[in-house]
């Protein structure tokens, strides 16, 4: 991927919608149907988008909605891609490059993950405060286009401290219980064992995920303020006594939904 190709795909998607979306959306598993409460919303298959990949998984829908979300211009992605598809990290966080090309300034990403800290429960959202990059690679590595972003990019405040306090303000107000915490991405597909679950407590995790990690480390790169927030789908691995499965984190999220939809809602119209 590069100049090129993310210029192609933002100017197939400029002829297909004339807005200009300023905060981009990706939902994560079960969170997709924040898409369906745009307005006017404009749908783009990623398959007619040139260069982009296509999801795989089962609950990722697979399409760009462009329109306004709370009165802004957004643009989200329902369904998002990830490394454990086989999709190398250029793939995986194509579609961020190409929203910054759209005149995208912040990112709110989102996900499920699963609980490492103990005090956490199934059910709850955790505003992201930082990442530790588990993936065993970086989408940055390789000859830097100083057209999209430095060669050392800061990572020091990559979730962005305004908006987190914005968020934290919001959920006083609406009364949501929200957690804050570290997210530690591990590539999947497998959920963790409970030894690698005691070593992302060990190292300073709250929460363990199979995504977001590579998308955030571009949008910083591109210079996008990024806010995140994961829905704690499942306690990981050996916390409880129980099996994990797919299953599990989407009927939580979807139990969360509601909660889930008025947060993001408000925090979009704020910013
Ligand atoms: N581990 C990794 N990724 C996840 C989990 C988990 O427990 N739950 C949802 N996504």
């Amino acid at each position: 991927m590069n100049f090129e190709n993310i210029q192609n795909a933002a100017n197939h998607l400029k002829n297909q919608y004339t807005g200009q979306p300023r905060i981009g959306l990706i939902l994560g598993s079960g969170l997709g149907v924040l898409a369906d409460e745009i307005q006017n919303a404009v749908k783009i298959p990623y398959k007619e988008i040139p260069d982009f990949p296509v999801s795989t998984v089962a609950g990722h829908a697979g399409q760009l909605v462009f329109g306004q979300l709370s009165g802004q211009e957004v643009v989200a992605m329902q369904g998002r891609f990830h490394y454990y598809e086989g999709y190398g990290f250029d793939k995986v966080t194509f579609p961020v490059r190409v929203m910054k090309e759209l005149g995208v300034e912040v990112l709110i990403v989102t996900n499920a993950a699963g609980g490492v800290n103990e005090k956490f429960e199934a059910g709850d959202l955790m505003l992201i405060s930082d990442h530790i990059n588990n993936m065993g690679g970086n989408p940055l590595i390789g000859a830097n286009d100083s057209r999209l972003g430095p060669r050392f990019p800061d990572m020091s405040q990559a979730y962005d401290k305004e908006l987190r306090q914005k968020a934290r303000d919001i959920a006083a107000e609406l009364s949501l219980k929200i957690q804050e915490g570290v997210y530690v991405g591990n590539t999947g597909p497998v959920y963790e064992t409970p030894a690698e679950v005691r070593l992302a407590r060990t190292l300073g995790g709250d929460a363990v995920g199979m995504s977001t990690v590579p998308e955030v480390i571009v949008a910083r790169h591109a210079g996008i303020r990024v806010l995140g927030i994961s829905c704690i789908s499942n306690m990981a691995a050996g916390i409880l006594d129980q099996p994990l499965s797919h299953d599990e984190v989407i009927e939580t999220t979807e139990m969360v939904r509601a909660n889930f939809l008025s947060y993001v809602k408000e925090i979009v119209k704020s910013i």
